[in-house]
């Protein structure tokens, strides 16, 4: 009989769990039956041996893993491309796989060095489609895609493991005869599923459940119309059945103790190259670097992290290392993605981490598209961060103005001389404006942080080291404060500018006294903060309650709940909050402190409010754009007990302003605080007690240091 398909095996004499590298092998060392797995090989054996040519290649003691030839290389034709195995453990078995390849007159390709590429274990190919889906993000690298496609003349589609119980593609996905795909989705990252999804008509997919995915029901051998599994569900069978296959269990306990079943324990050897097909893969790639005290502030950590996260690859090409507390390092790394996307977005979040591409002399200008509908950004815009960031025009690095998060870039090159880029929101773009696309020509400039000066005023980091982990003991509290108060002092001698921006759990707490006093001593220049905390502070000042509460007893007043109501129905019938100051009926507090003093401030409604107050903004975009001016040159905010508008006020503001949250919720604070920014500080507390302890801080600073 001659069979039109031929496998390759490998008998398990020598098999067995000797390590652990896939969660499978996992508590299973040295427990694999060897008489069973040598019965269960054999049946498997006997059974492939009915459909198809079986070859074996001699097994070798202490690569117990060679009886999965499925990852002994990939074969189309005459030509074999061998693995390069990403464990040590399995790297002994390359030169036994590349011997038996050349002896049985297969043309051996081997793939550079540092580029793992485990064989037909994740590379499949699809006979319908006439492609190679391959996979990445466990065993083999994404960079060998590209090398696949160009060695064997065939498409390439990159699909992304992300369960590492499915670390092979093999082990979740199996394309079948007639256009047929079993395969278990979640084992592929969203981009993947759509990519499965574009090319195999939804009847031609065989959804797994988790069930039959881990009882490796991917994991077949497919020849015709005959399909070899360990095991199978009858739902599945009849499914499978209903698609015109037939199926043959061969159960495979002790090989699934190590990983692997009835498909990777073959390799399909007759898989012919198709007339027609040309090499084409979308993985592409881009080689930046880095620099900056990359190991102790952690910043290479996060870069490569992210890299993976949203679906590319790295490689390190070259790393100096900075030997010298002081010194900085610098990496060159070349990343790789999927698609042109994937690559875009990860790019543009490595140049918000002050990468910059290696070969600056080969970096073209930023690209501009025009708007063609107001406020409507062409389609690929670049967000613009907190960091001060400079576009290239015309072969020159502009720095940008009015730096802020969640913008556009705009330019204004009318004056061809002096180009002007600018940060422009959505909603203001206008028709006609020019807006920075893709991710060329863009680089953020950053300070490069070590781990001493995450913290404030060059606190040491053991100073600040609470901080990050969001609780915060009392003494250490005193120690955040101080820093804090000195801090204040200093920007207020030198005539600079500190914006509070605060809730109403500043007045429930007590805080209202503190922060009053801080105005009436100067520190605060600028107050922002919803209907809330005016509405409690002008009660506590009118009625002595903080919603109905009694502040100086703690405890609830009969009636109290309208005391609120009433304040705000005084200051309307005073006409605003200054008018109440000014005829005398409000004479006490934050906000009689501002207006005495001359204290800008700002308030913006929600739609809980009552009232509001005369003067609060109800249009959200207006209250922006006042914020937006209040805040411009601050050099300090303190963010005290307002989430929303903390985090309204931290999106306008540049990397370079010290922001200080305070609140009781650790969750608030790490939000605010870990803006990536080194001057920001987040403290864990109760913000009356914060306020207190400010307080009495720079009164000791100035009877310390008594001013001139
Ligand atoms: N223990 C082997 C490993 O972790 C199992 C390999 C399974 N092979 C496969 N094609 N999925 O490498």
């Amino acid at each position: 009989m001659n069979l039109p398909e031929r496998f390759l095996m490998c008998p398990p004499e020598f098999f067995q769990i000797d390590y652990v590298i896939n969660p499978w092998m996992e508590g299973n060392i040295d427990r694999a039956s060897a008489t069973l797995a040598a019965e269960q090989w054999r049946q498997l054996h006997d059974a492939l041996a009915r459909h198809a040519a079986v070859e074996l290649v001699t097994p070798y003691a202490g690569s117990p893993d060679m009886v999965f030839t499925a990852n002994a290389g990939l074969v189309l034709g005459h030509d074999a491309v061998l693995s390069r195995f990403l464990h040590r453990e399995r790297q002994g078995e390359e030169p036994h796989f590349r011997d038996w390849f050349q002896q049985h007159g297969f043309r051996v390709h081997e793939l550079p060095k540092d580029l793992p590429f485990e064989g037909a274990g994740d590379a499949l190919f699809d006979r319908a489609q006439g492609i190679l889906w391959a996979s990445y993000g466990f065993r083999t690298e994404l960079d060998t895609h590209k090398l696949l496609a160009e060695l064997l003349g065939v498409e390439v589609v990159s699909l992304r493991l992300v369960d590492k119980r499915f670390y092979h593609l093999d082990t979740c996905f199996c394309p079948l005869e007639g256009g047929f795909l079993v395969y278990y989705p979640p084992a592929f990252d969203a981009r993947s599923n759509i990519q499965i999804e574009r090319r195999v008509p939804e009847e031609k997919r065989l959804v797994l459940d988790e069930s039959d995915a881990i009882h490796f029901a991917a994991n077949a051998v497919n020849i015709g119309d005959v399909l070899l599994l360990h095991r199978v569900s009858e739902s599945l069978r009849a499914r499978l059945s209903a698609a015109g296959f037939r199926v043959f269990e061969a159960p495979l306990t002790e090989f699934i103790k190590s990983g692997g079943a009835a498909k990777c324990l073959s390799l399909r050897l007759s898989e012919s190259p198709r007339a027609g097909t040309s090499a084409h893969s979308d993985v592409v790639s881009r080689v930046l670097s880095l620099e900056g005290h990359l190991l102790d502030s952690g910043l290479l950590d996060r870069a490569l992290e992210m890299t993976v996260q949203e679906g590319g690859s790295f490689q390190i090409l070259k790393f100096q290392l900075g030997k010298q507390r002081q010194s900085t390092s610098r990496a060159e790394i070349r990343i790789s993605a999927p698609a042109a996307e994937v690559l875009g977005n990860v790019v543009s979040q490595l140049i918000d981490l002050g990468g910059v591409p290696a070969a600056p002399q080969q970096t073209g200008d930023a690209r501009l598209e025009t708007v063609t509908i107001d406020g409507v950004a062409p389609e690929d815009f670049y967000v613009t961060t907190i960091y001060p960031t400079e576009v290239r025009l015309d072969g020159r690095w502009v720095r940008i103005t009015g730096q802020r998060m969640d913008g556009c870039i705009v330019i204004d090159d009318r004056d061809p001389a002096r180009p002007v880029a600018g940060v422009r929101l959505l909603r203001d773009l206008r028709c006609g404006e020019r807006v920075v696309v893709g991710v060329e020509g863009i680089q953020t400039v950053r300070k490069s942080e070590s781990r001493d000066e995450r913290g404030i005023g060059g606190a040491s980091a053991a100073e600040f080291a609470f901080m990050g982990a969001g609780v915060s003991s009392e003494r250490k509290i005193e120690l955040v404060v101080r820093q804090i108060a000195w801090e204040l002092e200093r920007i207020r001698e030198r005539g600079g500018k500190v914006v509070v921006v605060g809730g109403p759990v500043v007045i429930h707490t007590g805080g209202g006294e503190h922060l009053a006093e801080l105005i009436r001593l100067g520190f605060v220049h600028v107050l922002l903060g919803g209907n809330g905390i005016a509405v409690h502070d002008i009660e506590q000042a009118l009625l002595g309650t903080s919603l109905g509460v009694d502040m100086s007893l703690g405890t609830p007043v009969r009636g109290g709940h309208r005391h609120h109501l009433r304040a705000i129905n005084t200051i309307r019938r005073c006409g605003s909050i200054a008018a109440a100051v000014e005829q005398g009926v409000l004479r006490s507090g934050i906000f009689y402190e501002c207006v005495r003093a001359g204290v800008p401030f700002s308030l913006t409604a929600s739609i809980r409010d009552d009232g509001p107050l005369p003067g609060v903004f109800t249009d959200m975009i207006e209250a922006q754009r006042d914020y937006a001016r209040l805040i411009t040159g601050a050099e300090m905010i303190l963010m005290l007990s307002s989430m929303l508008h903390s985090i309204g006020v931290g999106n306008m503001t540049p990397a370079g302003v010290k922001l200080v949250c305070v609140d009781i919720n650790p969750a608030v604070v790490t939000k605010l605080a870990d803006r990536g920014s080194i001057e920001s500080v987040g403290v864990v507390t109760d913000v009356g007690l914060f306020l207190s302890l400010l307080v009495q801080q720079v009164r000791v600073g100035r009877d310390a240091l008594p001013r001139a």
